[in-house]
């Protein structure tokens, strides 16, 4: 009589689990460049590492695809084992909404790798699986260049799913502007091609991540016009960061102006005792392209407030990322596990006041003694638009082709249990929430590539009704069950 619950057992436990067996029926539906992790190996764990080691998804196998069919399959199978699945590449997704996934399969994209420039020049054909860099460099190679993020470690899809942001937007738009056409594996493991045919298409271009798994892309590309680059470094001290914000808004953040096309500030806020014991720094970079130089008449106005000090530096494109601290050798691509959330907000111009008042927040969070974010970093990315808004604000997904500014506090910290985590939530929104009064706007406008995760999908995706209501029935047509519910779902 005693089989009986050993059946049960047998039973509960093949429910539990897909069996190392069952992975190897997988195996025999894949091409033979296929690989699959097993937990406990080292592949598998290099594979789950994550740039973020906060509310990060769990998978208990990781599927390396070397087709775009062996993606095709393992969504099918993941579909007969009512499994999750979820496609990863450069890892530096850090949204806490990942966290749901607490088991099933990791479709890690990395072998999904190859660039082909058409014959014509104006489009390559890019995988699923390729790197900012990686890209960046093969057009290099041959004449051209595209929009890309900026970071050397990030993946070309990850930030094109949600818009995307880098230094040529000002010339062409943003990196999803860029799409002619993508191969896409939906939920139910069908492989279609997207374009500007398709209903999808408009969805891909900001919300993208909620809909497939895209195995290739088919982007514009462009000549290189202006591989020369300048940057002036100027670091303040934050007692003038009331006149530096005043200042950076002066010209072309009021009255309707925008940046110059061939001018990108960004700042920086960070504890750098070495420069200053007693409070962060404000590091302004003036990047103007086509220059050997920065013009004066950028850099002036801000020598006259009186940096501590200044630096220039001149070379192509390709250096900007080291110069910016987020090429391949820094820390930003290093996997520290560190837990590292952002907060981010899209503005309009900056508030001289708000900016001060968060700015004493920073203050306190990264000089307090025992305080966890003596690492923390505030990043201001002021972008020239010219390409971002040339294109109808109904036109995608993106919802934010009106603001100017992408500001977040990254609040790095060592894990060290709820607590903390809590303490930095709680320290993010209200920073947030300050900028958010400071700024006057209605709604909160957030990039859903830096999302924290407790924002809304109104937050990420646009609180004008018809975009919410748009998405949801896109995402009812083609991901009914919310399998590609992970990052940042537009119904929750
Ligand atoms: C240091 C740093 C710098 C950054 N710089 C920029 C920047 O310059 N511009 C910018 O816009 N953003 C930037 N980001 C944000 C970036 O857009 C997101 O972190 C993005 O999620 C990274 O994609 P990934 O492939 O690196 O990460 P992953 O964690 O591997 O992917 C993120 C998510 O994208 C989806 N995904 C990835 N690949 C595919 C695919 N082939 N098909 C379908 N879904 C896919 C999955 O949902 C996955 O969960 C930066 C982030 C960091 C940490
Ligand atoms: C991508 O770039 C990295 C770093 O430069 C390099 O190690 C890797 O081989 C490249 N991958 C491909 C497919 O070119
Ligand atoms: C960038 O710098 C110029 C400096 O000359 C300034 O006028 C402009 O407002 C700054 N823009 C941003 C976004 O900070
Ligand atoms: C991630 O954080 C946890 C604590 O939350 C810690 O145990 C683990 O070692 C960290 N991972 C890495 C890779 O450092
Ligand atoms: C898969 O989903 C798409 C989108 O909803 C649908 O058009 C297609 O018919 C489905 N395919 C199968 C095999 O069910």
């Amino acid at each position: 009589m005693h089989h009986l619950p050993l059946k049960l057992a047998a039973l509960l436990a093949s429910a539990a689990a897909v069996s190392c067996q069952n992975y190897a029926q997988l195996a025999k539906q894949l091409s033979n460049t296929a690989q699959i992790y097993q937990p406990g190996t080292a592949a598998f764990n290099a594979a789950v590492l994550r740039w973020s080691n906060y509310s990060t998804p769990v998978a208990n196998v990781v599927v390396v695809p070397g087709t775009e069919n062996d993606v095709v399959q393992t969504v099918k199978f993941a579909n007969q084992h009512s499994l999750p699945f979820l496609a990863t590449n450069g890892v530096h997704g850090s949204i806490t909404t990942l966290g749901k996934m607490t088991r099933g399969i990791e479709i890690h994209m990395s072998q999904l790798n190859s660039i082909v420039v058409a014959q014509d020049g104006s489009t390559a054909t890019i995988g699923g699986g390729v790197m900012s860099k990686n890209l960046t460099d093969a057009l290099w190679a041959v004449g051209k260049q595209t929009v890309t993020g900026t970071c050397e470690c990030v993946g070309y899809m990850g930030p094109g799913l949600g818009g995307g942001h880098g230094w040529l937007q000002g010339r062409h738009g943003l990196v999803s502007d860029q799409y002619v056409s993508l191969n896409v594996v939906l939920a139910n493991g069908s492989l279609i091609t997207v374009n500007e045919h398709s209903e999808l298409f408009w969805a891909m271009k900001g919300a993208g991540h909620n809909f497939g798994i895209v195995t290739s892309v088919t982007s514009q590309i462009y000549d290189i016009q202006h591989p020369n680059y300048a940057m002036e470094t100027l670091i303040f001290s934050g007692s003038k960061v009331e006149a530096v914000y005043a200042l950076a808004n002066q010209q072309w953040l009021t009255n309707g102006a925008t940046m110059p096309v061939d001018l990108i500030n960004w700042s920086y806020w960070y504890f750098d005792p070495t420069t200053d014991a007693e409070k962060p720094v404000i590091a302004m970079y003036l990047i103007q392209e086509g220059v050997n130089k920065v013009d004066a008449a950028h850099t002036n106005p801000f020598l006259k407030l009186g940096p501590i000090s200044t630096e220039s530096v001149s070379g192509t494109y390709r250096d900007l990322a080291a110069w910016t601290g987020i090429s391949l050798s820094d820390t930003p691509c290093q996997k520290t596990g560190n837990a590292n959330p952002r907060f981010p907000i899209y503005l309009k111009s900056y508030n001289p006041i708000a900016q001060g008042l968060v700015y004493e927040l920073f203050r306190e969070a990264t000089t307090a003694a025992n305080s966890p974010f003596g690492h923390a970093l505030f990043m201001f990315e002021g972008y020239s638009q010219q390409g971002v808004k040339a294109i109808g604000q109904d036109a995608t997904a993106f919802a934010y082709r009106e603001d100017n500014l992408l500001v977040a506090p990254l609040l790095t910290y060592a894990p060290n249990g709820p607590a903390t985590d809590a303490i930095a939530s709680a320290l993010g929104n209200t920073i947030r929430q300050i900028l958010f009064q400071g700024s006057g706007e209605t709604s909160l406008n957030t990039y859903v590539n830096y999302a924290y995760g407790d924002e809304t999908p109104a937050a990420w995706y646009g609180s004008d009704q018809w975009r919410q209501n748009r998405l949801s029935a896109l995402k009812e047509d083609f991901d009914p069950a919310g399998q590609f519910s992970f990052y940042a779902p537009i119904r929750s």
